[in-house]
């Protein structure tokens, strides 16, 4: 059997249905059978459709957010288990096209622990798959969309804290650089022929992952006269630092030590968050390359200065919380 037959074969089966066999058997007088009758034929409904092909992005995104957004205890716990319909909406999603680009998407029933799958990104309205790139000569035949490797199609679940605004309003905007220029790597794809293309990674980091934490501010910390100068820059975040939900916090943390080598208690230099609605306090997030700054009065006897910056998934916790990520970490003697 050709290895063409065999892929079209097993898409048939996937499909769960006969229609990939009437295109190949309607046409048994040709040789060519393109990617695009096949897709055309099809009707991508799972993300297990996929996996058969492009195995490398399925183990990606396995495992990530969007893989466990229906299954993810957290939201699970403040959801009442999606007794809460409203949070279906994006945690559940329909796929982005039915309801339009930067639209917010209705829920759905099926396929719980897909999440948000290829399906919910890649499907467009009229059934194909989008792509950055056209290719009706393979089996799943993608089409070009502009709006698909935009930011409009993250904007439909990521606006609802405004994370898309942020960006809109940053130089990241002027300067073309999108979501996932910052959240999708640039990885090496091996085909099945052995060759190599290039490729973007799936598992979308955000701030459960140290590394990409890591990326977003510049911290400073230093002696002018006596005061303590504690300094943050979001350097490197392409919205606000922090973003998106208002659990999240930002902590930039400092004690003086005595001669006789006591610390005292870690003392909260600022904290950048926005606070939940019926919470008192400003919305302190740090806009895309704007820096604060905060001066603390340093203590006769004071000989050394301990500071740290701290990431916290959960505003209310202490620094022995899993939920804390030291980010930083530094100390400034005093002469
Ligand atoms: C029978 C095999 C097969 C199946 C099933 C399949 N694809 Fe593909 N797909 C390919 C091949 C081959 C390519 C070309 C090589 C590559 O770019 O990985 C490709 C390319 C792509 C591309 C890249 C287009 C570009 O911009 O260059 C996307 C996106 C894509 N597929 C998405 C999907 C999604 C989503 C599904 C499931 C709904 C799917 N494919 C199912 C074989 C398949
Ligand atoms: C259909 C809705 C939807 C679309 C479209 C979507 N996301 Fe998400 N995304 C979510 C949800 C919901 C979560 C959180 C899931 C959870 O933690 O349970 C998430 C999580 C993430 C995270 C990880 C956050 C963390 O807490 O670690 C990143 C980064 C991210 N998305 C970026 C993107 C980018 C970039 C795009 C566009 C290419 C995009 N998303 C498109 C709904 C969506
Ligand atoms: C408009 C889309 C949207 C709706 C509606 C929505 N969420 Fe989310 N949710 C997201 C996105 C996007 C993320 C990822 C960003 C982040 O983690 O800050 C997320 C993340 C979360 C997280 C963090 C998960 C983690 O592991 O840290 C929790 C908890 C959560 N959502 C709960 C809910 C609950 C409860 C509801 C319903 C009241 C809800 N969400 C409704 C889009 C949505
Ligand atoms: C949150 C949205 C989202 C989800 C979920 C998603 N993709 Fe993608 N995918 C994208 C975007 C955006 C691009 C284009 C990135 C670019 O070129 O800038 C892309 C690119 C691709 C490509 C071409 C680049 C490459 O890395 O080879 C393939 C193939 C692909 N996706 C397959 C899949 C498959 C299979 C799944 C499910 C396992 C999936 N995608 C899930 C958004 C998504
Ligand atoms: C210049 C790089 C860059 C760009 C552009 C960028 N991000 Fe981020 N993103 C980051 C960094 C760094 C972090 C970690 C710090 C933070 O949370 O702000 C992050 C964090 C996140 C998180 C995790 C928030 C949470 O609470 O879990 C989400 C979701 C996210 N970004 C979505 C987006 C979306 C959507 C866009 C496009 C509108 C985007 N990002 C554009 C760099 C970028």
């Amino acid at each position: 059997m050709s290895p063409i037959l065999r892929i079209l074969l097993a898409v048939g089966l996937l499909a769960g249905g006969g229609t990939a066999y009437a295109v190949l058997f309607a046409k048994p007088a040709e040789n060519v059978i393109r990617g695009d009758d096949v897709a055309k034929a099809m009707s991508w409904q799972s993300s297990e459709q996929c996996k058969q092909c492009h195995q490398d992005v399925w183990d990606e995104w396995k495992g990530s957010h969007h893989q466990i957004s229906y299954l993810n205890p957290e939201v699970r716990a403040l959801s009442d288990d999606f007794r809460n319909k409203e949070c279906q909406a994006c945690h559940l999603s329909q796929p982005v096209s039915i309801t339009g680009f930067a639209e917010r998407t209705l829920p759905r029933q099926t396929r719980p622990t897909e999440g948000i799958g290829c399906i919910t990104c890649h499907l467009g309205k009229d059934g194909e798959i989008m792509a950055r790139n056209s290719r009706p000569d393979v089996a799943c035949a993608p089409v070009q969309n502009e709006m698909f490797f935009s930011v409009e199609l993250c904007a439909s679940c990521h606006n609802q804290h405004e994370t898309t605004d942020q960006w809109r309003a940053s130089h990241y905007a002027e300067e073309g650089i999108g979501c996932s220029d910052c959240h999708m790597d640039k990885v090496e794809r091996v085909l099945a022929d052995g060759s190599k293309k290039p490729g973007r990674e799936h598992r979308f980091p955000g701030c459960h992952e140290p590394g990409i934490l890591k990326k977003a501010g510049t911290f400073e910390v230093e002696l002018d006269g006596d005061e303590l100068v504690l300094a943050l820059t979001n350097s490197g975040a392409g919205h606000s630092y922090p973003t998106e939900e208002r659990h999240r916090a930002v902590d930039m943390m400092y004690r003086f030590v005595t001669a006789d080598g006591a610390p005292d208690e870690w003392q909260l230099g600022f904290r950048f968050r926005r606070p939940y609605r019926d919470e008192p306090g400003e919305d302190t997030q740090l806009p895309a390359g704007e820096r604060k700054e905060v001066r603390v009065p340093v203590p006769a006897g004071t000989v050394k200065i301990e500071a740290r910056l701290w990431y916290r998934l959960k505003p209310f916790i202490g620094d022995d919380d899993p939920a804390s990520t030291l980010l930083e970490e530094r100390e400034v003697i005093v002469p």
